[in-house]
């Protein structure tokens, strides 16, 4: 996607050294555009765990750069399994990260070590690539759900679609998941509006949602995280379309905490609630999502505290509760399939079930 013109993705190999891995810094984001470079695995672990680069399609491709990075430094078995071990472990829910880690594994393991260097590199690279082009079709699959809701729109009105959290082109390669059926249809000229969630408490869509759409022209509103189920109430709200990080074998979905009060207040509303996601977000080995998908408890102080730019253009954080207070800050929520209208995949749309997965995935189910 573009910034001021020019088009990047969220992740490529420097042009000038051939092997560091430039990303941006999601953490500056809004307020300044800072590339980082990494040049070892355990940069791009740190970059991982402190969220400079987040959403799952893009952690699982750092992640098999850093893979690639770690074998520049020692491409022994030890040194694969170890690293592989050690990046997975950065961050717990999204499942990208598992998936990419694993293809990377299967495609290195049988390589001799002196010939895994430009192997890991470019099964990076594809992943990369197939992330794209997956996203782009998500895109195109999506894009036809909201051409839906504008054949019953008046002339002049608006399609109103609210998203939470940032599943846009800087969380995945590019394009994004929820983000690139809205981008296809402002391209495609349809008048589109999103009520951005801002997403506490790191503010995901305030910052991040909020900055893509804004680079792109579309137009959009930040609301807070408690307004969804008003504007639904009183008709302003035609489809929500989120993201996720893990999406089970039958349907249940995990994604930013909030997002399953958005799809209940959805239900209640019958406003219609999409999941977009590559299916490298799918964890066929998991049913139940709300038992077994493991959700990242993150420190107190994301919740006690708000981080915005000051009037002379520091990056500050600042408190908003009593010192001292106990804070719990579970960073994802289970939205079960039953409150999930249907899913946008880059082979089509489905049903939230098993049986809606198997219909577009079916060598899953023969494995
Ligand atoms: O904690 P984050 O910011 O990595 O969480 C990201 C999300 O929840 C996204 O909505 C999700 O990864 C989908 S990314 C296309």
């Amino acid at each position: 996607m573009k910034i001021n013109g020019a088009a990047y993705r969220s992740v490529w190999v420097d042009s000038t050294d051939g092997r560091s891995v430039r990303i941006f810094d999601q953490t500056k984001l809004p307020f300044s555009i800072v590339t980082l470079k990494l040049e070892t695995v355990e940069a791009v672990a740190q970059a991982i765990v402190t969220m400079q680069v987040r959403g799952a399609p893009l952690i699982g491709a750092v992640a098999a750069y850093g893979l690639a990075l770690a074998l520049r430094v020692d491409a022994s078995n030890e040194s694969l399994e170890q690293n592989a071990a050690m990046l997975a472990e950065t961050r717990p829910t999204a499942i990208n990260l598992r998936w990419a880690i694993e293809r990377m594994l299967a495609k290195l393991r049988p390589v001799s070590p002196e010939d895994r260097l430009a192997v890991a590199y470019a099964e990076a690279g594809r992943i990369c690539d197939e992330d794209a082009a997956q996203n782009e079709s998500i895109g195109r699959h999506g894009l036809g759900l909201l051409e839906e809701i504008a054949k019953r729109k008046a002339p002049g009105e608006k399609i109103n679609i609210l998203t939470h959290c940032n599943a846009g082109w800087i969380a995945t390669v590019d394009w994004g998941t929820a983000l690139a059926p809205i981008y296809m249809a402002h391209d495609a000229g349809y008048d589109v509006h999103v009520w951005v969630d801002e997403t506490r408490p790191r503010n995901q869509g305030a910052a991040l949602t909020a900055w893509e759409l804004a680079s792109h022209g579309v137009p959009h509103t930040v609301i807070v995280d408690n307004a969804g189920g008003h504007f639904m109430q009183h008709g302003q709200v035609d489809i929500v379309i989120v993201g996720t990080d893990r999406v089970t074998s039958r349907g249940d979905v995990a994604n930013k905490i909030g997002t399953y009060l958005k799809a209940l207040a959805a239900k209640d509303n019958n406003v219609p609630f999409w999941v977009a996601l590559p299916s490298t977000t799918i964890d066929w080995r998991v049913a139940d999502g709300v038992r077994d998908i493991p959700i990242e408890e993150r420190g107190a102080s994301e919740v006690t505290t708000v981080t915005g730019q000051t009037s002379d253009g520091r990056i500050e954080s600042v408190r908003v509760t009593p010192s001292g207070v106990n804070a719990a800050n579970p960073a994802f929520d289970v939205t079960p399939a039953r409150l999930v209208t249907g899913l946008i995949t880059e082979r089509g749309l489905c049903a939230a079930s098993a049986d809606g997965l198997n219909s577009l995935f079916p060598e899953q189910e023969r494995q």
